[in-house]
């Protein structure tokens, strides 16, 4: 039976109506309804195809066929939960497992990246007996209480920071404490670390946890410098926590040449608790949290259940299998690389005719380009890139903004984003940026003397 349509307003009344307002949408001025989507392109209700910059989810393409196929051969054949034995989920575990250091080889599945990082957090409690989390400046780790606590993205907005949550400075060699001039930042950035914890534990608190995105994202795209995470780790775990690896957006090989964001530190480098989610099920809810059998048995020790109802179903874990097969089929991790190239590539040529873009970085296809009113003092040129989004929608382009200032253009497509893709939207983005150049002189005024 078809599902009733509904016109296009009837839709956005309906939404305002039922639907919580701080479920926010896209371009909410004049929202787009995306009715049908095929690989990077979304489709609207009268067909205008839209080229999504945005999703990182449908990692190797939306309604990629195999994926389809996958999941309704295996729903027509049994779904039930991890309490049977079945095929899938063991697979599955043991494909993740060739992907991750040896150490990282007992599993948990979960449905979102929240559910990942709120067992990661009670896995480092209960492993390390201790309390306290150091989190990054600007990070968001989900949208469960316990993950608000520990994300400054959010709490900063809320109910503050919790006396067992720390802060350290977002490594950020753009325009952070330390920067590209520094001779070693990834030093000096994890001696922040171990600062610190020094301060935690003069207060008598002791860690449990460093957790971290491997390729700070929500900070604004931002490259750990070279050696921060070991030494990071290596501080850490003197001080008897462990090493939390937030790959929620970074994971399953977005950076091209690596499978894992936090491989970029090092080939000896390994964490001790991976979460991943986002690209794991293409767009189905999958996510897991990755351990060592240390940790685990700590976990099982304490003697409860864990129990989740959805997490790791035989249609979840096929749907991973699918695409664990369709990224190497399709060579989606070279595509990454030699597309992500070749757009980092046309956004430093595009840097040195726009004096807007203040800098340009990221791996693979997971790229960021920061927009300043002046180089100088790298004021934010949030109107800009505000108005650089809704110019590009109108192209039928789709992409986002973050960082701090939301002034940081992200490029997170689906995996399948061609080389004619990155030629359209840089053009675009020269485009806008000479008009805006020519025609808005003023855009930034009230942010002049902003830092
Ligand atoms: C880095 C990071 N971790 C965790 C999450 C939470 O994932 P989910 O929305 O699937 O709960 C997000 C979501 O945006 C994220 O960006």
């Amino acid at each position: 039976m078809a599902l009733k349509t509904l016109s296009k307003e009837e839709t956005h009344a309906m939404r305002k109506r039922l639907i919580g307002q701080s479920c926010r949408l896209f371009y909410s001025d004049n929202p787009v309804k995306i009715v049908r989507a095929r690989g990077q392109y979304l489709f609207d209700e009268e067909g205008t195809r839209y080229l999504d910059c945005i999703s990182n989810v449908h990692h190797v393409g939306h309604c990629h066929p195999r994926i389809t196929e996958a999941a309704a051969a295996q729903m027509d054949l049994l779904n039930t939960n991890t309490r049977f034995l079945h095929d899938n989920i063991v697979l599955y575990a043991n494909r993740l497992a060739s992907t991750l250091p040896r150490q990282l080889c007992v599993f948990y599945f979960v449905n979102s990246g929240s559910e990942a990082n709120d067992l990661a957090l009670r896995l480092a409690q209960q492993y390390t007996g201790n309390e306290d989390v150091v989190v990054l400046d600007h990070a968001y780790h989900g949208h469960l209480k316990s993950l608000i606590d520990i994300s400054p993205y959010k709490f900063r907005k809320l109910t503050g920071q919790k006396e067992w949550v720390h802060v350290a400075p977002l490594p950020d060699t753009y325009r952070g404490l330390y920067r590209e001039d520094h001779p070693d930042p990834g030093q000096a950035y994890a001696d922040t670390v171990r600062d610190l914890i020094e301060e935690v534990h003069e207060k008598g608190r002791k860690i449990s946890a460093f957790f971290v995105e491997s390729l700070p994202s929500v900070g604004g795209q931002i490259i750990l410098p070279r050696g921060y995470s070991p030494k990071v780790a290596e501080y850490v775990r003197s001080a008897g926590g462990v090493f939390v690896a937030d790959e929620v957006q970074t994971g399953f090989g977005r950076l091209g040449r690596h499978f894992w964001a936090f491989e970029q530190q090092g080939e000896d480098f390994c964490p001790d608790i991976v979460t991943m989610g986002k690209p794991m099920g293409n767009g189905h809810p999958l996510a897991c949290v990755a351990t060592t059998e240390e940790i685990a048995k700590a976990f099982t020790d304490n003697g409860v259940e864990y129990f989740n109802t959805f997490g790791g179903n035989p249609v979840s874990c096929a749907i991973g299998l699918a695409l664990l097969d369709v990224m190497e089929k399709e060579d989606l991790r070279g595509n990454a690389t030699r597309v992500g190239t070749h757009l980092k590539m046309l956004f430093r040529k595009l840097q040195s005719r726009h004096h807007v873009i203040g800098d340009v970085r990221g791996v693979g296809l997971f790229l960021g380009v920061e927009l300043v009113t002046d180089r100088e003092k790298k004021t934010p040129a949030t109107k800009t890139a505000d108005l650089l989004v809704k110019r590009l929608k109108e192209k039928r382009i789709c992409v986002s903004t973050d960082g701090p200032w939301e002034n940081v253009i992200k490029f997170k497509p689906p995996m399948c984003f061609s080389v004619d893709d990155a030629d359209l939207v840089v053009s675009c983005i020269d485009g806008i940026l000479t008009d805006l150049e020519q025609n808005c002189p003023d855009l930034e005024k009230d942010n002049i003397g902003r830092d």
